[in-house]
């Protein structure tokens, strides 16, 4: 068995640790000018001129049945979908908002869809909700704000009141998880509370005197004390993410490849965490958009991110038609043949043991099965022709690629070949591999322990 404990977890992380990989999907108004979810804030556009996108929001090329299949041919075992980001737009029916979709040509409660959808295809459900909130007419302008250089500003955050948005949150929240059936994750984005010595940091140059909580939002804004309990009274098993800035199951570093094993700050525990990454750059749809991962890259994001005990959280932003564009399915594509094969060393796998990370050779990964039988050496860089292993001698049972089943012979104390200088030691193993790398990315050692 794994000698890894994980700090405990309020919600149910026991199918999430072992299932690994779950698609994001950024969806909304802002798939419209398709340059960003933060176009709003970003190019400080006029609420009439937003409008515009609700106007003419329809997408309808969409079929959840279609998403929930390409997210489980590419292996995928869960999905987080936007009910509403930033924008504060609502993907589903709220009785608390005329900004929603059923108010748009589009006229269905795509939220309701989705989930239908992906548990009917057997993957789990979740959903994003954006704490932040550039419509509502009670979140007070802050330093993030689309509204917050109009010459009015001051003016506009007058009789704003945090604490009817709170409730409008909780309100939101409750729906989410009273009308679509059993939701797994609840994700919110994200906490800026601003520091007292923000004066100094010239990153916070947006703040202005009038802004309400010194231009920032954290857990005693959005209330988060009782928004969690809201949710947990709802759905006491469910995964809630850090981003409140209350400690709930998961840590969620973003765009970013940890290098160890993310720890409690105060405990050091281990905790369980899910990095997030996007294809591009962008969460939602960027047309214009060229810096696309390789396939390479989306591989080795996978595998470095279980090798460390941790999630891969692969994000799509469809178009505003509704359906995942070419580029989106060639990477989806991707992982389907990667997974087709070598999903083995995926699910039910995490960090191998201290005894082989010790070893682990120079241009590889490795993980390891929940139940500690098998280990899997992740060939990040091709080795020539020999793949020498100290530690492991008397160790291995079998060994064999993964995505052909086909025997990887190997000696031990040293190689069969009678090249002078080779290395000899009684720890050691050899692995022979074939000379020339087999067509597929990062090809896996399948490693049966004795
Ligand atoms: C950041 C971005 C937000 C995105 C989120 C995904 O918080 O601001 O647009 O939804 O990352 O993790």
């Amino acid at each position: 068995m794994s000698s890894y404990v994980t700090r405990k977890t309020p919600g149910n992380t026991a199918w999430f640790t072992h299932d690994r990989f779950g698609m994001f999907i950024h969806f909304g108004l802002y798939a419209q000018p398709a340059r960003h979810e933060w176009i709003k804030t970003n190019e400080f556009i006029p609420e009439e001129k937003y409008n515009k996108y609700f106007e003419h929001f329809n997408p309808d090329m969409f079929d959840a049945r279609q998403w929930a299949k390409t997210a489980k041919a590419a292996g995928m075992k869960y999905a987080v979908l936007t009910a509403k980001h930033h924008e504060g737009f609502c993907m589903f029916d709220s009785k608390y908002t005329d900004y929603k979709i059923t108010n748009t040509a589009f006229g269905r409660d795509l939220v309701k869809e989705y989930a239908d959808a992906f548990r009917a295809e057997g993957l789990h459900v979740g959903l994003y909700y954006s704490l932040i909130d550039w419509h509502h007419p009670d979140f007070p302008i802050d330093r993030l704000h689309p509204r917050r250089k109009d010459a009015d500003a001051e003016q506009q955050d007058k009789g704003r009141d945090m604490k009817k948005y709170a409730k409008y949150m909780r309100d939101q929240v409750t729906e989410l998880l009273t009308n679509y059936g059993k939701i797994d994750i609840l994700w919110f984005d994200f906490s800026y509370s601003t520091p007292d010595d923000y004066a100094s940091n010239p990153s916070y140059s947006e703040i202005k005197p009038w802004m309400q909580f010194k231009g920032g939002k954290g857990k005693e804004q959005w209330e988060a004390e009782e928004l969690i309990k809201t949710a947990r009274s709802l759905q006491p098993d469910i995964i809630i993410d850090n981003r409140t800035e209350i400690e709930q199951d998961i840590v969620t570093p973003e765009q970013y490849q940890v290098l160890s094993w993310p720890r409690h700050p105060e405990t050091n525990e281990l905790l369980v965490w899910e990095a997030c990454q996007t294809f591009s750059g962008s969460w939602g749809y960027y047309r214009d958009e060229q810096t696309w991962k390789s396939p390479k890259m989306l591989i080795d994001m996978l595998i470095n991110t279980v090798s460390l005990g941790g999630n891969l959280l692969m994000n799509v932003g469809p178009t505003a038609r509704g359906y995942f564009d070419k580029r989106a399915n060639n990477a989806l594509a991707v992982y389907e043949e990667w997974m087709k094969y070598n999903s083995r060393a995926i699910y039910g796998c995490t960090m191998a043991e201290p005894e082989f990370l010790d070893v682990a050779p120079r241009g590889t990964r490795l993980t390891q099965s929940a139940d500690g039988k098998r280990l899997y050496i992740h060939l990040m860089e091709y080795p020539y022709h020999y793949l020498e292993m100290h530690g492991m001698a008397g160790k291995i049972e079998y060994a064999q690629f993964l995505h052909d089943a086909s025997e990887i012979l190997f000696t031990e104390k040293g190689s069969n070949h009678f090249s002078e200088g080779r290395t000899k030691s009684d720890d050691l193993v050899v692995f022979e591999l074939p000379y020339i790398k087999p067509d597929v990315i990062d090809p896996v050692i399948e490693v049966f322990l004795k």
